[in-house]
């Protein structure tokens, strides 16, 4: 743990409205629609943090009373959301309503119950980043488990030749399991995170964690 702390990439958003609403979305008798409005409330906390990378650019604009200078987002920037479905779709509203700019590119992969391997279904990016070096890319996936699909995310961006760096993970919850093998590739990915948790168990499921998070969205649960 002390290692991670020394993590200057690694953020947690350890603030009051965070914790509040991560209390409630972990309790076993909170409803699929308050755990939707909670997870709601969620993204917009960390994407705030999340976004704090956004490349800025100066620009002249008039105000009414007198000319002067102002920062906007990159307008050249390519920025990709990018969530790993299902459970990314928790956040995904949330990052392109408040960055309408961005492309959303879905990911579609799911856990193999066995190998606890990621298994792919779905792939909606690019062949080539039309930018690479000012591409930024933002992955939602509420769960920071093994790292296994995390790790072949990521790996399937930086193949196209964006930055490291540019690239950040959005999860609610991290394993320290996750988060290291992540940084056993990785060294410079951010990652942005409400909670590092105690562990994963032999499903791969965090501890104390909040259960299967697609599932109490969704309300899927027989
Ligand atoms: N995915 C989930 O939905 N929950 C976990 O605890 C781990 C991975």
């Amino acid at each position: 743990m002390t290692k991670l702390l020394n993590d200057e990439n690694l953020i947690v958003c350890d603030f009051p409205l965070v914790e509040h609403n991560l209390s409630v979305i972990r309790n076993k008798n909170t409803s699929s629609e308050i755990f939707r409005n909670a997870a709601r409330r969620l993204a917009y906390l960390l994407l705030y943090k999340a976004y704090s990378n956004l490349p800025m650019k100066e620009f002249d604009i008039e105000t009414p009373i007198c000319k002067t200078k102002s920062k906007m987002i990159d307008p050249e920037a390519d920025i990709i959301i990018a969530p790993i479905l299902r459970a990314g779709l928790a956040f995904a509203d949330v990052a392109s309503e408040i960055l309408p700019a961005a492309t959303i590119r879905h990911i579609g992969m799911y856990r193999d119950e066995k190998t606890l391997q990621p298994v792919w279904y779905y792939n909606k990016t690019p062949v080539e980043l039309k930018n690479p070096k000012n591409t930024y890319v933002y992955v939602l996936d509420p769960m920071l488990a093994t790292g296994n699909s995390s790790v072949e995310t990521i790996n399937l961006f930086l193949k196209k030749g964006m930055k490291e760096e540019n690239l950040t993970f959005v999860n609610l919850l991290a394993s320290p399991q996750g988060i290291e093998r992540i940084r056993h590739h990785f060294k410079k990915i951010r990652i942005v995170t409400a909670h590092i948790d105690e562990a994963i168990n032999e499903k791969g499921y965090i501890i104390p964690g909040l259960g299967d998070a697609g599932d109490r969205l969704f309300n899927t649960f027989n």
